[in-house]
């Protein structure tokens, strides 16, 4: 087994569904922090998988099973970085360490290089680990300029590992505010979190396929790329198309406005620029169509991935009475959608999002939808190890503090008729 720490994103119990639906055989082992996890896997994970993830912002693995303690860092940073030509860069980023323990070993370090005739710098301190940018652009985290080792004292051990992705902010800041259609009337989806559903759809997809190919993926020791085809159904301008692409799995959009239909279109144009994504190697198409009316699809989608209909945008919060009416109109939507995808779209899996309204301290979610998804011949799932609030109605909320308006992440798995 192979053995990981991730920190994870500012909503965790949603990144560490993603984690046990992005990486197969995950295995949570515990909750060091509100924020770092350790899980053990059966794989090796590829370094880039942190790339499309998009509530896990570092990665580290183990390095020793041994018992060792801080006094062993010296002799394990020099044992990470002998392939390293010229300076030496190296970091520690410490859990539950007291911070005198984290300046010796600094010093420590810095002594055993020195002692090694090898010229050396480090990135981050006793108070602070390197900050995130810095660590990017050091060159340790690929591990050609030198190393950051990831230190959690655990009640019976030391865990130390060291830190192999970090979450390219800039990169996802790019995407967000740079892309010529943003439409902040209907909400807009970060992208992180549209790599969030995408792993949910990727994880449904991948439990579809027959026995024999799951056990064909898991025997072969390099798996190829797992691509999956995407529609999105509520398209609007496109944030979940343009992370398709990015990962290459050919998408659908669509949505009931020409203003979105266009937007979408631009955004995936732009993004085809910036990142050189070719049309031969990866196609999208982008339609103007009611997601409650007939799909008519030759091929049909291995998954739905779709942020559906937030409601009208509000200028205020409504009162009780107006927030019934909210309700009221976003059931009868995801209803006619559920049903329509049960009939025109058969035995393709939904994650969808819903909208929720924060009422103080009480959250109105959907509540007829659960009988309805039922009736359609869906049930919703979670990951493996993930738990829901409450176990009958399966889903994940995000929100944030700033927003009246949270989502409600559902993964609907179709029923198989016996
Ligand atoms: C919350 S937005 C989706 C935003 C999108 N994820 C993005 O990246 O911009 C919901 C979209 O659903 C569309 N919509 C609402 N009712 C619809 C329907 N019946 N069929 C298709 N699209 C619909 C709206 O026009 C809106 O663009």
């Amino acid at each position: 087994m192979y053995q990981y720490a991730a920190v994870l994103g500012h909503q965790p119990h949603i990144s560490l569904a993603e984690l046990s639906a992005a990486i197969p055989g995950f295995s949570l082992e515990s909750l060091e922090t509100k924020t770092v996890a350790l899980f053990s896997t059966p794989e090796e994970i590829d370094a880039d998988l942190i790339n499309l993830l998009g509530g896990t912002i570092m990665l580290a693995q183990r390095i020793t099973e041994a018992d060792v303690s801080m006094s062993d860092i010296p002799k394990l940073l020099s044992g990470e970085v002998t392939k390293v030509k010229k300076k030496v860069t190296f970091g520690l980023r410490c859990y539950n360490i007291p911070r005198g323990d984290i300046k010796t070993a600094y010093r420590k370090g810095k002594e055993e290089m020195k002692r090694q005739g090898r010229p050396c710098r480090y990135i981050g301190n006793d108070k602070k680990p390197a900050a995130t940018a810095l660590l990017k652009d050091s060159g340790v985290v690929s591990g050609k300029k030198g190393v950051e080792l990831f230190v959690i004292r655990r009640p019976n051990e030391l865990w130390v590992g060291k830190t192999i992705g970090i979450q390219d902010i800039d990169a996802y800041t790019h995407r967000d505010m740079e892309k010529p259609v943003r439409d902040t009337t209907v909400g807009l989806l970060p992208p992180k979190l549209a790599q969030i559903l995408l792993n949910f759809g990727g994880w449904m997809a991948r439990e579809a396929l027959p026995e024999e190919e799951k056990k064909k993926n898991a025997a072969r020791k390099r798996k190829k790329k797992e691509i999956y085809t995407v529609l999105d159904p509520f398209c609007g301008t496109g944030v979940i198309l343009m992370e398709c692409l990015l990962r290459s799995w050919p998408v659908e959009g669509s949505d009931v406005t020409t203003k979105a239909v266009n937007g979408s279109k631009k955004n995936i144009e732009w993004i085809r620029k910036e990142l050189k994504i070719l049309k031969k190697d990866v196609s999208d198409s982008v339609t103007k169509h009611d997601a409650t009316k007939a799909f008519s699809h030759k091929t049909l989608p291995d998954i739905v991935v779709t942020e559906t209909s937030l409601g009208p945008n509000l200028s205020k919060k409504p009162n009780k009475t107006e927030l019934k009416s909210l309700v009221k109109e976003s059931e009868k939507l995801q209803e006619a959608f559920l049903q329509n995808a049960a009939a025109t779209l058969p035995g393709v899996p939904l994650v969808c999002t819903w909208p929720f309204w924060r009422l103080g301290a009480e959250n109105v979610r959907l509540e007829k939808i659960w009988d309805a998804l039922t009736k359609a011949g869906y049930e919703a799932v979670l990951p493996d190890e993930i738990v829901a609030d409450n176990p009958e109605r399966p889903s994940l909320l995000y929100q944030r503090k700033d927003q009246f308006v949270g989502r409600e992440i559902v993964i609907l798995r179709p029923i198989e008729k016996s």
